[in-house]
């Protein structure tokens, strides 16, 4: 969707996809593949413009809407996980999540692994920490509190620095923090999910390497990577974990995360094994690099179907400049962030420079419940998520504002929410004061 022809470029997007297959699909398999493809495009497009069935627009962050052609790409045959087709779709996948993440570090190490965002909080705590070594987590909400519980699964010492609800700690209390002990590492939440708070990334790492430079710095971009920028070797960060249900915009299903070079460092000095068998790097770092050079490789079974879906994805994130998508984000968070104001009503974010790109989280008017407004939305077609930072759970709801939806303005789903919004509150008999 997004351009002049749709179905052309869906189509284009498909065949380029099955066209990166190095080795020969037979020509009736790749006749007979389009041809499905083809007519499942004609027959939905007629109604839809799309080859969705008519769906309301999923606004929650994460999962998001997806693109016709990610979808798509998962109804691939079935194809051996170590046969060289999927080999190579998967070795490609790999290269190109260096792109999205802003590395040309060749120590830096890319995993995809079948798994949701949570397996990267285990990636973290099961490799780079051994148990009772301490661990500064930094909190802005729900998913920080989460990231803090899952390092003390695996035995480490966890402080935590939580900022007040709508905000972040602040440089100079964790620069306190830092100077107070040797932390195996400090974690942040990039965007934590359930405030819609973002976090500053190029400074906080500043500050962890001048005070304590031998201190891994790990971001959870669960809800940032693919909206907010990430310069991973420019900001020396040590280790970035995500998922690929939100900005990225492929179905949920896959870990996604990078480890720099001295995170790797910090696994293969551990004096003790991993506390986990799936989630070691030990079994997963070798399969990960074969795949990049091509080879086949097996620890355990990926998903293709997914990996195609993630291949197709990320074919579409890095056709343009990665910055354009970034100030689409930003340009879009804008109107909506305005258009709530205009409504008379408060972002969960206080300040500006603590407000996520990909998500607003708002305050509903004293007199309105999320149990009463959010059928409302979803009558005119638009979800949204209810709260869930326990301390403030019903005042507010979540606007995921993430990928298509932002990317490609034919959807128009942005503007239908803004519409919805405004006209379910009116509906639950909010007038603005
Ligand atoms: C910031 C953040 N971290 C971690 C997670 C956990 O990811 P998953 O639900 O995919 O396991 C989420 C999920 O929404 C999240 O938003």
């Amino acid at each position: 969707m997004g351009n002049n022809n749709p179905s052309l470029s869906r189509l284009s997007l498909i065949s380029r996809h099955i066209g990166s297959q190095p080795h020969q699909l037979s020509a009736n398999y790749a006749q007979s593949f389009s041809q499905i493809q083809n007519r499942r495009l004609s027959t939905s497009q007629s109604i839809n413009m799309s080859s969705q069935p008519e769906h309301p627009a999923l606004l929650i962050p994460g999962p998001i809407e997806f693109d016709d052609a990610v979808l798509q790409s998962m109804s691939h045959f079935s194809e051996s996980h170590v046969g060289p087709g999927f080999v190579s779709t998967f070795g490609d996948t790999i290269s190109m999540l260096r792109k999205l993440f802003q590395t040309t570090d060749s120590s830096a190490q890319p995993f995809v692994i079948s798994g949701s965002g949570t397996l990267g909080w285990d990636l973290v705590a099961a490799n780079l920490v051994e148990p009772g070594e301490d661990v500064l987590v930094l909190s802005t909400g729900y998913f920080g509190d989460g990231f803090a519980d899952c390092f003390k699964t695996y035995g480490a010492n966890v402080d935590q620095l939580t900022g007040p609800i709508g905000g972040r700690p602040q440089l100079s209390e964790i620069e306190k923090a830092l100077k107070s002990k040797r932390y195996k590492l400090v974690t942040v939440t990039h965007v934590d999910t359930s405030t819609g708070v973002l976090s500053e990334l190029e400074k906080l790492s500043e500050t962890v390497k001048s005070v304590s430079p031998d201190t891994l710095l790990i971001v959870d971009g669960v809800c940032s990577v693919a909206c907010e920028e990430i310069a991973f070797d420019a900001w020396k960060l040590d280790g970035v974990v995500t998922a690929s249900q939100k900005a990225i915009g492929c179905p949920a299903g896959l870990s996604i995360s990078m480890f720099s070079g001295k995170a790797i460092e910090a696994f293969k000095a551990r004096k003790t094994p991993p506390g986990s068998y799936f989630a070691s790097m030990k079994n997963w770092m070798p399969i990960m690099q074969n795949y990049e050079a091509k080879k086949p490789s097996y620890f355990a079974t990926p998903s293709p179907q997914l990996i195609h879906a993630l291949h197709t994805a990320l074919t579409q994130i890095l056709a343009k400049p990665i910055a354009e998508r970034f100030a689409k984000h930003r340009e879009i968070s804008d109107k909506i962030k305005k258009a709530v104001s205009d409504l008379g009503l408060k972002q969960v974010a206080e300040k500006l420079e603590d407000q996520a790109h990909g998500m607003t989280a708002v305050y509903l008017p004293e007199t309105v419940k999320a149990t009463d407004l959010l059928p409302k939305l979803a009558k005119s077609g638009v979800i949204f998520a209810g709260g869930i930072h326990k301390a403030i759970a019903p005042k507010y709801v979540r606007f995921g504002h993430m990928g298509v939806s932002v990317t490609d303005p034919a959807r128009n789903d942005i503007d239908k929410a803004i519409k919805a919004l405004t006209a379910g509150l009116a509906d639950c008999g909010y007038q603005k004061a």
